[in-house]
């Protein structure tokens, strides 16, 4: 069997445009504007890149972009003033602060600091709890772009067995509690999970998030089962020329595609639909704010 590959490019571009009409039907109607702040402080290149292409996503569906950069030795009172101020600042709807933060700063204490109704990241205490018990919260983007990609190949996921490989805050555990929310039997394995590849072998939705490179193998993975592979990391690519690297995910794609029924590649799969979701997500939170309809099929 060769897997049918699910690619996340197009569909984050079909939401992409699905939000640029919603947030244009939404000025029309209330004369709003949605607002993204995104937070990052010091300049580790990986983070800037990803917060130069959000910038220049949001303001391409419509919305107004804010950035705000810190020097990596800012205090944490500097960060909390700023986030203060964006919890007040009414031309914003969505607040990101870009992890991971400098090791001197308290990440929880300035997450939780985040209004939670802009915590467009859903890693905010209150959502976190909300989305646990079943109730209308802000979601974690990654996870949300998998589920989106997930109901999408399967229609209901109910009754279907998911094994999550990985137990972050931002990716594994709110994962996990959304494929639960739809009916699925959710595990969660990590590095100390006994028999995990029998495990994951008993999958119907595997969704790894290690961060560990192609790690999970073709034996790893049932006949016909959907792989979701959120990793993106770096190798050397010696066969590509001296000191040349490429991406790769936690899933050995060659291998896993002769098994799985459907997969999604590195680039082009999950990492697309983050950025999609966080502008599905500011659009969600600027209509909660306004008590406007929320457009379906964009939330969890
Ligand atoms: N760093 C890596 N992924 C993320 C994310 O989804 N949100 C934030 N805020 N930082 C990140």
């Amino acid at each position: 069997m060769t897997a049918r590959i699910i690619d996340g490019k197009a569909f984050a571009s079909k939401v992409r445009a699905r939000v640029k009409d919603e947030v244009a039907a939404l000025k029309t109607e209330t004369g709003v504007t949605p607002g993204l702040a995104v937070v990052l402080v010091g300049d580790d290149p990986a983070s800037q890149v990803y917060v130069r292409s959000k910038g220049k996503m949001t303001v391409e569906v419509g919305m107004k972009s804010y950035e705000h950069r810190l020097p990596a030795d800012c205090s944490q009172e500097t960060l909390l003033n700023l986030v203060r101020d964006l919890n007040e600042n009414a031309d914003v709807h969505g607040i990101l602060v870009q992890l991971p933060l400098p090791e001197h700063l308290n990440e929880f204490d300035i997450i939780n600091a985040i209004d939670p109704a802009k915590d467009v990241d859903g890693f905010h205490i209150s959502n976190v709890g909300l989305l646990a018990t079943g109730q209308k919260a802000m979601v974690p983007c990654t996870p949300l772009g998998c589920l989106m990609m997930l109901r999408e190949e399967h229609g209901s996921l109910s009754g279907l067995n998911a094994v999550v490989v990985g137990r972050s805050n931002i990716v594994g555990k709110p994962m996990a509690q959304l494929l639960l929310r739809d009916s699925c039997t959710v595990t969660i394995a990590h590095s100390r999970t006994r028999e995990i590849e029998a495990l994951c072998r008993r999958a119907d939705i595997l969704v790894a998030a290690v961060g560990r490179a192609e790690m999970i193998t073709g034996d790893w993975v049932k006949p016909g089962a959907t792989v979701i592979d959120v990793g993106i990391n770096r190798i050397d690519a010696p066969e590509k020329g001296e000191g040349k690297t490429r991406l790769v995910g936690d899933v050995d794609f060659a291998s896993a595609a002769a098994v799985a029924g459907a997969i999604t590649p590195v680039p082009g799969g999950v990492g697309p639909m983050t950025i999609a979701c966080l502008l599905a997500n500011t659009l969600t939170a600027c209509c909660r704010e306004l008590g406007h309809p929320e457009p379906e099929g964009l939330t969890a």
